[in-house]
């Protein structure tokens, strides 16, 4: 079995201060995160429950595995892509009473699925997934545990795509909340936390100006308009692409172009995928692009650009920078991946994952969501469910309270009249 991380670092005391420290600054901004410490401290509602989770570990993430933990849970967590780990943020955690962490980064696959197995052996009760790994994993191999699994929540939308797959195929044996699709995680997290993040990444990384540059959005879903209105927010231009007619006449209404990747390829200075798609950028698009060009994926995994073609038809390939592989073609364009192909915003060597107030939100109905696997569990059956509005909107009303925000009632006779047909003309 995989050793938690503390036993794997180097200099293990140094990284648990230096994790601690970026946990501190995150829980300061993490409102939501706070109040419900309050409340979890106080009635411990996870006390004997074993809550596994597989997600970015970064200072955010360890709040929400910290908060659990306080609220009674004994938690055990690792990462759910190979390189968005702090391993400080690691360390730290694991140090957290009640919590171990198997999350380290740059593991390759082998480490990646056996630290997945190292918390599945903790026998979760309750599974929390960014991604749906965990799940797939406790379906695959360890059925057993399925009984006394309580249910579950997923974190992004490529996870409840596979859950709601899974769900059809009659495959999935316990109740999973789809926690990305609420109002208060995917209006958020996925339009500005990705924008934002995906934006500042490929800054940091590249040292590079958006001005003036051409940036090709694929994918004109949640990510894909916080992508697209934060650059053109910093004065590049759009364009975009797209499957689906509305989406591709909303990104036009907005006033994007809309072009297939086909044509986008010979345009572009940067290219960001966000389409939780696979292929999206393959070798005829690599034969069309530019000299110097910047590919990005924001999309859960690593498969939207294709990267084995793009190996196969470089003549050379080395790191140009931190975080950046150049590959050079045979006509001498250089073709510039950054982080592996992998989330953008969070796989870079200097990538921080979203800003810290949306993974507030996320991460506030998450452990709403456990909390609520915890109290009524049993009345859910197996599948992919919907979060119950009430939580959601529990979350909403903490933040506009945390942000001194206050907001109108419904009077009695507006409730009546908004829950009528009787009134007409
Ligand atoms: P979404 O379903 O709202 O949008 C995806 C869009 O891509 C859709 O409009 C779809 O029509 C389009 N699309 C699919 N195949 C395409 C293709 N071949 N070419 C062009 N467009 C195509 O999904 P959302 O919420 O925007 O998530 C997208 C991906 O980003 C998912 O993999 C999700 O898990 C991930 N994600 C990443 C985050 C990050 O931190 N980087 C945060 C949240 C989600």
């Amino acid at each position: 079995m995989t050793d938690p991380i503390t036993e794997r670092v180097d200099e293990p005391e140094a990284a648990r201060e230096s994790g601690r420290r970026k946990m501190e600054w995150a829980r300061q901004h993490m409102p939501i995160c706070e109040s419900l410490r309050e409340e979890f401290e106080a009635d411990q509602p996870f006390a004997g429950e074993v809550v596994g989770m597989a997600m970015h570990v970064e200072a955010k993430t360890a709040i929400l595995a910290e908060l659990l933990a306080v609220g009674g849970a004994e938690v055990a967590i690792t990462g759910c892509n190979p390189l968005s780990t702090h391993d400080d943020v690691s360390v730290a955690l694991d140090a957290v009473e009640g919590v171990t962490s198997y999350a380290e980064r740059g593991v390759d696959d082998e480490e990646y699925y056996a630290a997945i197995e190292a918390v599945i052996e903790h026998e979760p009760t309750i599974t929390v997934d960014d991604g749906m790994d965990l799940v797939a994993a406790i379906h695959e191999d360890y059925p057993e545990l399925i009984d006394t699994i309580v249910g579950g929540c997923e974190e992004t939308t490529t996870g409840v795509h596979r859950l709601r797959a899974m769900d059809d195929d009659g495959e999935l044996a316990y109740p999973m909340f789809a926690v990305n699709d609420t109002p208060m995680k995917r209006l958020f997290d996925n339009v500005h936390g990705t924008g934002e993040s995906s934006l500042a990444s490929i800054a940091m990384t590249t040292n590079l100006s958006w001005a003036g540059k051409t940036v090709v959005v694929a994918g004109y879903g949640h990510c894909g308009k916080g992508v697209a209105k934060k650059a053109s927010g910093q004065n590049a231009d759009v364009v975009v692409t797209e499957v689906e007619p509305r989406r591709a006449l909303e990104a036009h209404m907005e006033g994007y172009d809309v072009l297939p990747m086909d044509e986008a390829a010979a345009e572009g200075d940067v290219f960001i995928t966000t389409t939780g798609n696979r292929d999206v950028i393959v070798s005829e698009h690599f034969e069309a692009m530019d000299d110097g060009v910047l590919l990005a994926n924001a999309g859960h995994f690593d498969v939207e650009i294709d990267l084995d073609a793009l190996s196969e038809m470089a003549v050379d390939s080395y790191e140009a920078r931190d975080g950046v592989q150049a590959y050079e073609m045979e006509d001498g364009r250089r073709l510039n991946v950054l982080a592996e192909g992998r989330l953008v915003n969070l796989a870079t060597p200097i990538a921080l994952g979203h800003p810290v107030e949306v993974m507030d939100q996320s991460f506030g109905v998450q452990a709403v969501c456990v909390r609520e696997l915890v109290e009524s569990g049993e009345e859910y059956e197996a599948g992919v469910h919907d979060v119950p509005d009430r939580l959601d909107r529990e979350v909403a009303e903490i933040k506009l309270a945390a942000e001194g925000v206050e907001f109108d009632a419904l009077t009695e006779t507006q409730s009546e009249y908004m829950g009528s047909w009787q009134h007409g003309t």
